[in-house]
């Protein structure tokens, strides 16, 4: 996955959107966001807008690095700057008790902010040459699947007149391609309210503590809705034996599968669109989304998945499967 070189002109016009109180899609490590200044409150409501997010959803500010603790969080414990001395730069959220300057705008009106110093050099550029904070939610409609592509974004969002965003800088797809982990630390136990690319075994290694999943009585995350990352299409998840058995009957409804290639190997069912899957955690992760936006404009009646295999690797890749096939039209 080849990341183009940054291109310095581009660079300054969004920082120059940016400042003027525009909003920006561009690529980070994990996903593409939709930025805006952090300390505007007009612009991130207009970035709310354009996403049709209800205000009362928290969105992660991207900073440079872990300076930015002071400036926008308090009681910063000293698990969190573990955290970000291992992590940062990279596709880690830390939630921290929240500084005057985290607005409720930015916070949802919770008493927390989740802070982010993402690793992809587009990104750093765009942070550095702006000097602020960026306000930066996955940039897609919300609900849907996020985008790993410029493609992608343009083709959900668009770009104005018509659309919905003021520039879209395009920096190759994302090499992460599934959103960052999110911790909880908060409190007394950190907590992980989203599984993403840095691992649950990765967070215990590094912190020498137990990272517990979020009780019902944590922050919302717009993540933890069951309904999120959906295709349009009906999308069932199959363990393979069952698949292998779907896959040998000619004819029925046409189906798009992602599934591992010795299974489409000997397909016999109608397939508008076939998707080898990756065999390890990180390339599966990488083409997810892709795959998933494929699968889902290849005019096929249900998409079809292959579960993955189990393990701390494949817990993010299962969080989001899980929730598109719930997400999707058939309920
Ligand atoms: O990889 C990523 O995290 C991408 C890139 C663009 O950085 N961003 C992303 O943003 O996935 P978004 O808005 O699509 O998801 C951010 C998640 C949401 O589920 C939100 O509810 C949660 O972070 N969040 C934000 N602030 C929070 C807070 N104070 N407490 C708990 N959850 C929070
Ligand atoms: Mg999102």
């Amino acid at each position: 996955m080849n990341t183009p070189p940054v291109d310095a002109s581009a660079i300054e016009r969004a920082a120059e959107v940016l400042r003027r109180g525009g909003i920006v899609a561009l690529p980070t490590e994990t996903v593409y966001g939709l930025a805006a200044d952090a300390d505007n409150d007009d612009a991130v409501r207009t970035l709310f807008a354009a996403k049709g997010r209800p205000a009362d959803h928290p969105v992660i500010v991207h900073v440079s690095n872990a300076d930015a603790f002071d400036e926008w969080a308090t009681d910063v414990p000293d698990v969190a700057q573990i955290l970000a001395r291992t992590f940062w730069p990279g596709p880690l959220t830390l939630v921290l008790k929240r500084s005057a300057r985290a607005r409720d705008v930015l916070t949802g009106g919770q008493n927390t902010v989740a802070l982010r110093s993402p690793a992809h050099p587009w990104m750093r550029a765009v942070l550095h040459s702006f000097g602020g904070a960026l306000a930066a939610p996955s940039a897609n409609r919300f609900g849907r699947v996020s985008p790993t592509t410029a493609q992608h974004v343009l083709d959900d969002l668009g770009v104005k007149p018509r659309g919905k965003v003021d520039l879209i800088l395009d920096g190759g797809a994302c090499p992460v391609g599934i959103e960052s982990t999110i911790v909880d630390v908060s409190g007394d136990a950190p907590t992980l309210l989203r599984p993403g690319a840095i691992t649950r075994n990765q967070l215990q290694k590094a912190t020498g503590r137990q990272v517990a999943d979020a009780g019902a009585q944590s922050p919302r995350a717009a993540g933890r809705l069951e309904k999120h990352y959906a295709p349009h299409t009906p999308l069932t998840l199959v363990p393979v034996e069952e698949l292998v058995v779907l896959l040998s009957k000619p004819g029925g409804a046409r189906l798009a599968v992602l599934a591992p290639m010795s299974l489409l190997e000997n397909c016999r069912a109608e397939v508008a669109l076939a998707i080898a899957a990756a065999e390890h955690a990180d390339d599966y992760a990488r083409m997810l989304y892709s795959s998933l936006h494929r699968l889902d404009s290849s005019g096929a009646d249900r998409l079809i998945v292959a579960a993955p295999p189990t393990g701390s690797q494949w817990e993010a890749i299962h969080d989001r499967l899980r929730r598109a096939q719930a997400g999707a039209a058939n309920g």
